[in-house]
């Protein structure tokens, strides 16, 4: 369970470690993943730091993306953009390709179609409602196991009655605060420092389910009734 949860911290940083240009996660990593960036369209944000960069090392061709979104994405300069998506980002995205859902032509052949292309040139507005939905029902439901079986053994443990209650609880306030602050970031990216808190908390509380446990396992002659 602890390894289940050292592995999830690092798909976290990997997935959006990089956002803010700088490496590990940081404040504006958050929010740019749940409020989005200013300044910035999806499409912009993805080639910028985010996840798509790697398909677009040259900064020329990045050049050619940004010039177009920032002067307004119009159908008459797509020449260009049209380009350099059909080099680099068609061959996913297009219905057959890896990222069907979200094609930007309607086939390989056709090349890159304005009207499939428009919509990722809106402004970034972070995780969507309904990845932000999907995500806490996972997490709430993933976590929220994990918690209670760690809480149970946790209470086979000689800690002090007061001690187990407020570590047992520990885990599902800090869940809470973070996944609740996930959505107040959607809204404004202030909050952004509650899922940064609610995280560290959570780290903490989870810890002590798993090691004082580990800990009595290992320390030997104790009594039972000893506390
Ligand atoms: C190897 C396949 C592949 C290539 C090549 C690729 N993409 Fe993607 N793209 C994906 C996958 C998979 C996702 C979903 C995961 C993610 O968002 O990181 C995605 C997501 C996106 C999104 C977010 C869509 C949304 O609304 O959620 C944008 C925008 C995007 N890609 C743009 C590009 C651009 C621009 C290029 C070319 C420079 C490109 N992609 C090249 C596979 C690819």
């Amino acid at each position: 369970m602890g390894l289940g949860f050292v592995a999830a911290q690092v798909n976290l940083r990997l997935q959006h470690g990089a956002l803010d240009g700088e490496p590990g996660l940081s404040l504006a990593d958050v929010e740019a993943a749940f409020h989005g960036r200013a300044g910035y369209s999806i499409v912009t944000s993805k080639i910028d730091g985010g996840s798509m960069e790697k398909y677009i090392p040259r900064p020329s061709d990045r050049g050619v993306l940004f010039a177009w979104v920032e002067s307004g994405a119009s159908e008459a300069e797509f020449e260009a953009p049209a380009e350099v998506l059909d080099r680099l980002c068609v061959r996913c995205h297009h219905p057959g390709g890896e990222m069907a859902g979200v094609p930007f032509a309607s086939s390989r052949a056709d090349g890159a179609s304005f009207q499939l292309v428009e919509p990722v040139t809106a402004p970034d507005g972070g995780m969507s409602w309904s990845a932000l939905a999907r995500s806490s029902h996972a997490h709430l439901f993933g976590m929220g196991t994990l918690y209670a079986l760690a809480g149970l053994v946790f209470l086979m443990t000689d800690t002090r009655p007061r001690w187990k209650g407020i570590c047992v609880a520990l885990p599902f306030v800090a869940m809470l605060l973070d996944i609740g602050c996930w959505w107040l970031t959607k809204l404004h990216a202030g909050f952004a420092v509650g899922v940064v808190a609610g995280g560290g908390l959570l780290g903490v509380a989870f810890a002590a389910l798993v090691l004082r446990p580990l800990w009595e396992l290992v320390t030997p002659g104790r009594q039972p009734d000893a506390s």
